[in-house]
């Protein structure tokens, strides 16, 4: 399948594609989140995040110094990662438990450049890009990979 573009006018939006992907996600499902500083990429996260524990206000701080926050549903947890202190170092992504989030959870990756080989060969990328220097609007493309390209229809 190829990449899907979005165009979207405010952060608004991005609730209605958390509410799209969220039915879609099981155990072992990895998302990456690209994007610059400030596009969204946690912004993102935490709408998905919100979507599935049916909480408007559900409290998802970004894991910029934690690294990783994890956070536990009926059929999976959700391990959200920040990798962009880590400079790839595999041994620094794997300490932080991502084999287990791997194993048990849906894994929502921010700077998944970080990842190298442990980059899976199934997932979907997210890429959050600035668009036409408006406040609020962003260019969302969805490039889904392997066993994804099924999925996303
Ligand atoms: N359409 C939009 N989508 C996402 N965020 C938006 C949008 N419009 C405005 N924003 C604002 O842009 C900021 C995005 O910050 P966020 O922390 O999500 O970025 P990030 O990509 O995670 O950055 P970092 O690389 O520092 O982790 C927030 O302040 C959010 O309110
Ligand atoms: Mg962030």
């Amino acid at each position: 399948m190829n990449p899907e573009t979005l165009i979207i006018e405010n952060e608004n939006a991005l609730t209605d594609l958390a509410a799209r992907i969220a039915p879609l996600l099981k155990k072992g499902d990895v998302l990456t989140l690209h994007g610059d500083l400030g596009a969204g990429k946690t912004t993102f996260a935490r709408a998905l995040i919100r979507v599935l524990a049916r909480k408007d206000d559900e409290e998802v701080p970004s894991p910029t110094f934690t690294l990783v926050q994890v956070y536990d549903f009926e059929t999976f947890s959700v391990y959200h990662f920040d990798l962009y202190r880590l400079e790839e170092k595999e041994n620094d992504i794997l300490e932080l438990g991502w084999d287990d989030a791997r194993r048990e959870g849906v894994c929502l990756v921010e700077w998944p450049e970080r990842l190298g080989t442990l980059l899976p060969r199934d997932r979907l990328d997210i890429i959050i890009n600035f668009h036409n220097n408006k406040e609020g609007m962003r260019e969302i493309i969805l490039h889904p990979y392997g066993a994804w390209e099924n999925r996303l229809s």
